[in-house]
């Protein structure tokens, strides 16, 4: 029987990512969230403790009909600006219901100039993530990281959380981050994930990557 991940994430947006990217193996894929109240986020100095903790509560709230065989996927994000020493980082659920986007972009307002590589470099910023599998009663994680650098200005459109603001480094031929001001066969040519389609942040995205780095640990993978 095709086993199925389980996903506990109320994010429609990483829902659908991780499915897209799934969907090249043979597991069925699900969205789950027990009860409001029933889980609490773990505020932990690394995203790999944050999704170990959140594995562990998952667990305990398996899905009704959880079946032998499947598995529990749970994924963390954050957004590192280095101008900020890493800020907001494992704060960015926090910094993004307070200040949002318009507050991360007036942190860095002095951070522009008239050349455009300059600016990218002096606000340059990554996306993480680390995924981790319940498979089997072993617990297998994967990390993936999204280089780039912070917008002037907002760009909404598609895309959920700091999408509006992110801009990415172009890809070389291999797929890989080059820095700016070199420019790649993969690229969204000055624009942010929000204002692409899904598709095309798939191929930075920091949760595939992750993803990736997941299941190539998985035998069948
Ligand atoms: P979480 O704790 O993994 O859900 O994410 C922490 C914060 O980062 C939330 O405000 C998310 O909206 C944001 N975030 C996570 N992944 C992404 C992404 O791929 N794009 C934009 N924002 C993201």
């Amino acid at each position: 029987m095709t086993p199925t991940v389980w996903f506990l994430t109320g994010n429609s947006g990483k829902f659908a990512e991780a499915r897209s990217y799934l969907s090249e193996f043979d597991y069925h894929v699900k969205q789950f969230m027990p009860q409001t109240g029933s889980l609490y986020e773990p505020q932990a100095e690394s995203l790999e403790v944050v999704a170990e903790s959140k594995l562990s509560q998952a667990i305990q709230h398996l899905p009704d009909d959880f079946s032998d065989g499947d598995m529990i996927l749970v994924e963390d994000a954050g957004l590192f600006i280095s101008a900020l020493d890493g800020f907001p980082g494992v704060y960015s659920s926090y910094v993004h219901s307070t200040i949002g986007n318009l507050g991360i972009i007036r942190l860095l307002s002095h951070l522009t100039t008239e050349d455009p590589v300059s600016s990218a470099s002096l606000r340059s910023a990554h996306f993480k993530a680390v995924a981790a599998l319940w498979c089997n009663g072993e617990i297998i994680m994967g990390q993936g990281v999204c280089p780039g650098h912070i917008a002037v200005e907002a760009m909404d459109g598609n895309g959920f959380g700091f999408d509006p603001i992110f801009i990415p480094y172009d890809l070389d031929d291999d797929f890989e981050p080059l820095s700016p001001g070199n420019y790649g066969p993969h690229s969204t040519h000055g624009e942010t994930f929000g204002a692409i389609d899904s598709s095309t942040k798939q191929i930075f995205s920091h949760r595939t990557r992750a993803l990736q780095n997941l299941f190539n640990q998985l035998p069948s993978a």
